[in-house]
């Protein structure tokens, strides 16, 4: 699947952090991950019966909750390149209420596996700014969604107002890093031994969250994105940003034929 540096850098910091992924975003984002979320399934208008692939899901965070919008009869392929956060999404899809509407696959979302049109609508949450080439992941999103379907992205922004931009960045470049060094205990599974809590991560790919606002730094902000979408060859693009800009939701419909 991955043959470009940064796809095998992001691959291998993924399968390091997979088990606490779900317990730091919550901490992270003192839970107003939840409200993105929620905000996220009104962008989308998931329907009944819609047929949705969610690109980069990782742990299945957004792809379960897609699920339950789409219930009874609808179907929701969640695609990652990370065995091990597909493996804890397994684990929820097992006993999440809709889980039987679920399928998750190994896949890379810069080479999408399926025909042209066979989506409603692909989205993709907190994971543009992972991926090596952003217009190449939204061109294939574009194209396996019928026309007249929908690509939406839930994903971290660059607040406009510095009053919320000044203590944002002090929070995710100086407090989130700290993170790195409390990792293993909030490990799936119970607490590691006391011996594996001490050192910070020494190597990059341990360094996940001292990765994390980095990945910010070179993302389009909220308007570049925009035009992204739109070169993509999405048309109507919104974007709607959340909690004064720190997330920013993007979202546009192919052309209908
Ligand atoms: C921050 S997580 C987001 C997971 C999930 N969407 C959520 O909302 O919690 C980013 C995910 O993107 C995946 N990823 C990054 N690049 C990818 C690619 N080219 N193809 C497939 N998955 C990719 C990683 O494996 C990781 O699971």
């Amino acid at each position: 699947v991955v043959d470009h540096p940064k796809a095998a850098r992001v691959r291998r910091l993924f399968s390091a952090i997979a088990g606490r992924y779900d317990t730091f975003n919550l901490i992270m984002t003192a839970g107003t991950l939840r409200c993105w979320q929620r905000a996220f399934l009104e962008a989308g208008n998931f329907a009944a019966g819609e047929r949705v692939l969610d690109v980069c899901c990782g742990t299945a965070e957004l792809t379960i909750r897609i699920a339950s919008r789409v219930a009874p009869d609808g179907r929701v392929v969640g695609l990652d390149f990370t065995e091990e956060m597909l493996a804890i999404g397994r684990r929820k899809v097992a006993v999440a209420p809709h889980g039987a509407l679920i399928e998750l696959a190994m896949g890379d979302a810069m080479d999408l596996p399926f025909p042209d049109g066979t989506f409603d609508a692909a989205t993709i949450g907190f994971a543009l700014r992972n991926v090596a080439d952003i217009p190449r992941v939204l061109a294939e999103m574009t194209r396996v969604v019928r026309p007249g379907g929908r690509v939406i992205s839930l994903e971290l922004s660059k607040p406009e107002n510095p009053l919320i931009g000044a203590p944002y960045y002090f929070y995710f470049h100086r407090l989130v890093p700290l993170l790195d060094r409390i990792g293993p205990l909030l490990d799936r599974g119970g607490p590691p031994p006391r011996d594996r809590l001490a050192p910070p991560p020494r190597n990059r790919e341990a360094a996940a969250y001292t990765y994390l606002p980095n990945s910010l730094r070179d993302f389009p902000d909220r308007r570049n994105l925009a035009r992204l979408f739109a070169e993509a060859g999405l048309v109507t693009v919104k974007t709607r940003p959340l909690t004064g800009g720190i997330v920013c939701l993007h979202w546009g419909v192919r052309p209908p034929a």
